[in-house]
């Protein structure tokens, strides 16, 4: 399969909106098992190092709420309201002040350079146009803020990245979600500047932390090496 068709939307957002709303109730039981399988764990770690006005984009039901640092001002947005009301209630629950709004993240409507830390998690394999979210992520955060990204994509492993392409049509028929993407490699491709890289879990799992601004980029050479990372932890600082 060819990169430009990993990239290719499954369906339009009109369409993701309306089976997010439909799903929203059993978003969470579903995700237990990515939760239970590192992601929880990935999570916990990479929401550390939000500060200051925050925005997660596509937050859907909230998973990452519990682990933003009290300081931390966070505004949310996702473009289903029934997953948005979910997010809310959870918030509510965890004393937490945050803001949340439904939105398009192909279309923030924040000024340029409002926050000081971007997030996205679990969200790069659903949107239609993910270089569109990319570059507005990177259009409202200041020039010394963080983008932040928990993803998954396609295996660095040979068998399994094939086995993903084979299925990815039928899977993203679903809920929209192209499992076979390349989460850094779009990264790179929006422009931002990779500070530190690494994947998990047979190279499916990714956190990456970047720059608004885009001095150097991640080398093929530096990204092959973050297969190591799958079994020592490490992270990668091109
Ligand atoms: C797989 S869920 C991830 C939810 C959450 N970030 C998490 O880690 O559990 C994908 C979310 O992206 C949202 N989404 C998809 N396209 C979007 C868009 N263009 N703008 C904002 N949210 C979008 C969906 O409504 C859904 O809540």
């Amino acid at each position: 399969m060819s990169p430009e068709n990993r990239t290719s939307p499954s369906m339009t957002t009109a369409e993701i909106r309306h089976q997010y709303n439909a799903f929203a109730s059993w978003y969470d039981a579903v995700e237990g098992l990515p939760e239970l399988l590192g992601i929880r764990r990935l999570r916990r770690a990479l929401l550390q190092r939000a500060s200051g006005a925050t925005l997660e984009v596509a937050i859907g039901t909230g998973k990452s709420l519990r682990y933003y640092p009290p300081s931390c001002q966070l505004t949310a947005v996702d473009v289903s309201l029934a997953m948005l009301r979910i997010a809310r209630q959870r918030a509510a629950r965890f004393g937490l002040r945050a803001t949340f709004q439904v939105m398009d993240a192909e279309r923030l409507a924040f000024p340029d350079q409002h926050f000081d830390t971007v997030i996205d998690t679990l969200a790069l394999c659903t949107f239609p146009d993910p270089l569109t979210v990319l570059r507005e992520m990177t259009r409202v955060c200041q020039p010394k803020g963080r983008l932040l990204f928990l993803e998954h994509g396609r295996s660095d492993r040979a068998w399994l990245g094939k086995w993903q392409d084979r299925w990815a049509e039928r899977h993203a028929k679903k809920l929209g979600c192209r499992w076979n993407r390349e989460p850094l490699a779009l990264v790179q491709q929006a422009g931002l500047h990779v500070i530190a890289a690494r994947r998990t879990f047979f190279g499916i799992f990714h956190v990456i932390e970047a720059r608004p601004a885009s001095p150097t980029r991640v080398t093929a050479h530096e990204y092959a090496a973050t297969r190591a990372s799958t079994q020592n932890g490490e992270s990668h600082a091109p």
